[in-house]
């Protein structure tokens, strides 16, 4: 009795040992790789050039992927989009041909009270009671700094009610 009992403790370290030896070393501590994705975005007409972003575009980011990718995008983070059923097409937040030419105030009107508050297609929906007035400063100034071409704040804002009162010109 005595002798099993010293034969199966003195296994007990050897089989500790060979359970040690199958882990593998615990791998370093990496940075939050989540918090690192919201830093840049991928510049829509160059894939190999990233975008820096402020912490404000970067929430801009978090909300553009969170409920405006779905429409606005041509793939989403769960796959296709459903931006080619629409009529009309809506742009694409990034398209700097379409959105640079429209003032910070129009943009805001047109998120916060949805498309057809402007005249608009309704399928834009009104975003003022999911967001906070602050959300959708922050959309704008993601949408701002992925424009392509690049965005330039006019010297004189545009209309804030039309997207015909193109930034730069008077508004009506
Ligand atoms: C259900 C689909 C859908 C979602 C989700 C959606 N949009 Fe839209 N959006 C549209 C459609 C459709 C239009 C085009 C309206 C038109 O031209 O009549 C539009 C237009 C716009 C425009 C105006 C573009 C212009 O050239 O006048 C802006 C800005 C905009 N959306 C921002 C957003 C933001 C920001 C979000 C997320 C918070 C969002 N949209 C979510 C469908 C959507």
């Amino acid at each position: 009795m005595k002798l099993r009992t010293l034969l199966l403790l003195s296994a007990v370290p050897v089989f500790l040992l060979a359970a040690g030896g199958c882990r593998k070393p615990a791998a370093p501590a990496k940075a939050d790789a989540l918090r690192n994705a919201y830093d840049v975005e991928v510049d829509s007409n160059d894939a190999t050039h990233m975008i820096p972003l402020s912490y404000q575009q970067a929430q801009g980011k978090r909300i553009f992927y969170a409920d405006c990718v779905w429409c606005h995008a041509d793939a989403t983070p769960a796959g296709p989009s459903n931006r080619s059923n629409l009529t009309p097409v809506p742009p694409l937040l990034s398209d700097g041909t379409v959105l640079n030419g429209v003032s910070d105030d129009y943009m805001k009107n047109i998120i916060t009270l949805g498309g057809s508050a402007l005249g608009k297609s309704a399928m834009m929906p009104p975003w003022g009671r999911t967001l906070s007035p602050e959300d959708v400063k922050a959309v704008i100034a993601y949408v701002r700094a992925v424009a392509q071409p690049p965005y330039q704040a006019p010297a004189q804002a545009g209309s804030p009610y039309t997207r015909e009162g193109t930034a730069g010109s008077p508004s009506k």
